[in-house]
């Protein structure tokens, strides 16, 4: 058990490999941003690039990429002055402690890991090292910060298993308490939004029909047309959560309303039990464009300004290194670095 007392503090990132959807927005942004304000953690937020580049990247792809996610973050109310907004190349200790940790982590620990399995399929000789290794550097990411607190989808959970698994061999290695034990809780309830096409899968930016998504940057015009031609079925919605179970689609529509609305499935179910689709997709359209075009004109606006994007950029990466420069060299301290 750890006798050392941690400042309560949020770390977690987003890959900049693609547009932002809506199930980036409901997923994760609209939490951070609601650990934000809730004043209980100081909060660090991360465009993940050296994540993104374990799969080949365009350069200025990923330089429009990461702009666009930081954009979209800020215009999401992540806001400067009470979290740490950072690209993760910009604070080079995140890469630095990746480096121990690979040192510390066993392949066997990373061979079974789910997203690798998946994200290399058949191919497992041919993807990049980096991929393999993807798992050390997102526990360097939160433990860098001596993060206490990492709310990411159920997608990521194995990956926070691992990040304690590297925490507690670390510290037990080298007879210290000094890394963070973090419980991997997924924190709240975070919205699962998934494909307008197909209620199965998870909404993508890299799903090659558009419709199936909602993207940050679409205008009204196009998110209503989305919701209106999104997949149902013929039946009316139910009055209660239970008869959503059989129906993915519906479900997602309900679920994708109640997250932007900011109430309860249960409450919206009372409100339009009842309701055919013919009425309930223009209601959840008005809602959609209501939340999110505000969201997606200061998204434009900040990228028709670039240099201030940086600027806020720039300024992230120095509060942030205040807190990784220490940790970093207290790190190679107890590995026996000379110099540290
Ligand atoms: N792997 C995460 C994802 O794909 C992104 C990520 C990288 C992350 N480093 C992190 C999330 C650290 C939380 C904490 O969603």
């Amino acid at each position: 058990m750890s006798d050392t007392s941690f400042t309560p503090r949020v770390f977690s990132g987003i890959q900049p490999s693609g547009g932002l959807t809506l199930g980036n927005y409901l997923g994760a942004i609209k939490r951070f941003v609601d650990m934000q304000n809730a004043g209980d953690f100081e909060t660090v937020y991360c465009m993940v690039d050296l994540h993104a580049i374990t799969v080949w990247q365009d350069p200025a792809a990923l330089r429009h990429n990461t702009r666009e996610l930081a954009a979209g973050f800020i215009a999401s109310g992540i806001s400067p002055d009470k979290s740490i907004l950072i690209n993760q190349s910009q604070v080079p200790e995140h890469a630095q402690l990746a480096w121990i940790f690979n040192c510390v982590a066993r392949m066997g620990w990373m061979q079974r890991m789910t997203q690798f399995k998946d994200k290399a399929g058949k191919n497992t000789q041919n993807v990049s090292l980096g991929l393999f290794g993807y798992p050390a550097l997102m526990a360097a990411d939160i433990l860098i910060y001596h993060a206490t607190h990492v709310p990411v989808g159920d997608d990521q959970k194995q990956h926070l298993e691992l990040t304690r698994d590297i925490a507690i061999k670390f510290n037990h290695d080298f007879g210290v308490d000094f890394f963070p034990v973090i419980e991997p809780v997924i924190e709240g309830a975070a919205t699962r939004v998934m494909s307008l096409r197909d209620g199965s899968k998870k909404m993508s930016k890299s799903d090659p029909s558009d419709a199936s998504r909602i993207n940050m940057t679409d205008d009204a015009d196009t998110i209503a047309k989305k919701i209106r031609k999104a997949k149902t079925d013929p039946d009316a919605l139910p009055s209660e959560a239970k008869g959503l179970e059989e129906r993915p689609e519906a479900r997602n529509l309900v679920n994708i309303y109640a997250a932007l609305a900011d109430i309860s499935v249960d409450q919206v179910l009372a409100d339009h039990g009842g309701a055919q689709f013919g009425s309930f997709k223009p209601a959840l359209a008005e809602l959609a464009v209501d939340k999110l075009s505000p969201i997606s004109k200061e998204m434009s606006r900040l990228m028709a300004d670039q240099a201030e994007i940086d600027r806020i950029l720039a300024q992230g990466a120095q509060q942030a290194r205040a807190l990784t420069a220490p940790i970093l060299k207290k790190t190679y301290e107890i590995v026996g670095m000379v110099g540290a």
